[in-house]
């Protein structure tokens, strides 16, 4: 409702040409900037520390906790627009698949919805077959395009994946058409929920390779992790799966042909506990094979620490094994 008031507001200011500008800028639609291949940097480890300089500034794409945007609401404008004429995307990470025991909605959690606990965490799959669990992340997304998110990156989608492997992980036996049914429901929501800008709110795949094919029609974008394979570590435990998101981006799969952002983060073993000397078995891995044979040409790709912690350091493919690497400055945890 808000949103519909400020765009009709901005027209009428547009067209009457009232005196002083509408406090709220009038951005409509999302930026040219949002195609694939876009630049863009995750952190959701820390909350970004706006009060430095935002870095890398030519990410215009950043992917961000929730929970962060939402304890501090300054952080979200101050990417969107980090410096004059800049007009960046936000997506904020949402866990809609599993819930931590220390998020600020937990204590309003059923807890009888409460599964398996994944690796050990205190984070527990949650039944995503119950309308009360379907309600409960249906607020989370409300919540985020209320506080200025463009896009959903909702986490653990893939409990299928656990579950198929013939151990009931989640504690849910779920399946395939489960996690279907459950993302269809929310993407829906979420295009029915305005942002800022007074579009519909994105809605992005996260991992859940099995499931492409029948999500690329119905979600915005992708976020994938590990999608090149481990580089020889855990033989037989993880494929590689980046071909199965290439349709994303050439728009082939999809009923109106809209060419959708891949933003593949990647772990190389070398950036393990903090390291940042990634080596150059681990460069040439995994920025310099051929993109048509990988299955990724298109996408948009950031080293990340291997303990998958997203902290604020990453490092961008480049010409040397040495270039490339950022650290956006965060704020203690
Ligand atoms: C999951 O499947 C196993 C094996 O079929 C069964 O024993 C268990 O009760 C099921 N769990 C749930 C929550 O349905
Ligand atoms: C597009 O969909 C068809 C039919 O499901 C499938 O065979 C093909 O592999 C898909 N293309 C890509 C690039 O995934
Ligand atoms: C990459 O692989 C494709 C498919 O095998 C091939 O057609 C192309 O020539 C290769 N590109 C380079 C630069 O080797």
């Amino acid at each position: 409702m808000h949103t519909r008031f400020t765009l009709a507001f901005c027209l009428a200011a547009t067209t009457l040409a009232f005196p002083s500008p509408p406090e709220e800028p009038c951005d409509y639609g999302l930026p040219s900037i949002w195609k694939p291949g876009v630049k863009w940097q995750i952190v959701i480890h820390a909350p970004v520390d706006i009060t430095q300089s935002v870095i890398p500034l030519d990410a215009r794409v950043w992917d961000i906790d929730y929970f962060h945007a939402l304890d501090h609401p300054d952080i979200i404008p101050a990417l969107k627009s980090p410096a004059d004429g800049i007009d960046n995307v936000v997506l904020c990470y949402v866990n809609v698949g599993a819930i931590e025991s220390y998020e600020d909605d937990y204590p309003e959690f059923p807890q009888d919805a409460l599964g398996k606990s994944y690796e050990d965490y205190p984070e527990y799959w949650v039944d995503i077959r119950r309308p009360d669990v379907v309600q409960f992340m249906k607020e989370r997304i409300i919540k985020a395009a209320e506080i200025g998110c463009d896009g959903v990156d909702a986490d653990n989608i893939d409990g299928y994946d656990q579950d198929e492997e013939g151990v009931d992980k989640t504690g849910w036996n779920l399946t395939r058409s489960d996690v279907i049914g459950y993302v269809k429901s929310l993407a829906t929501l979420a295009h029915n929920t305005p942002t800022h800008r007074g579009v519909p709110l994105m809605f992005g795949q996260k991992n859940a390779p099995h499931i492409a094919s029948d999500l690329v029609s119905i979600v915005d974008f992708a976020v994938l992790e590990d999608c090149q394979g481990l580089n020889g570590r855990l033989p037989g435990v993880h494929e590689a799966y980046c071909p199965e998101f290439q349709a994303f981006v050439t728009g082939e799969n999809r009923t109106d042909g809209k060419k959708l952002p891949v933003f593949e983060i990647e772990y190389p073993g070398s950036l393990e506990g903090g390291s940042t000397e990634l080596t150059i078995n681990d460069w040439e891995y995994y920025c310099n094979r051929n993109k048509t044979e990988v299955g990724n040409e298109g996408f948009s790709l950031v080293l990340k620490h291997e303990s998958g912690q997203l902290d604020g350091w990453g490092q961008y493919c480049q010409s040397e094994v040495e270039m490339g690497q950022v650290r956006t400055a965060t704020l203690p945890i």
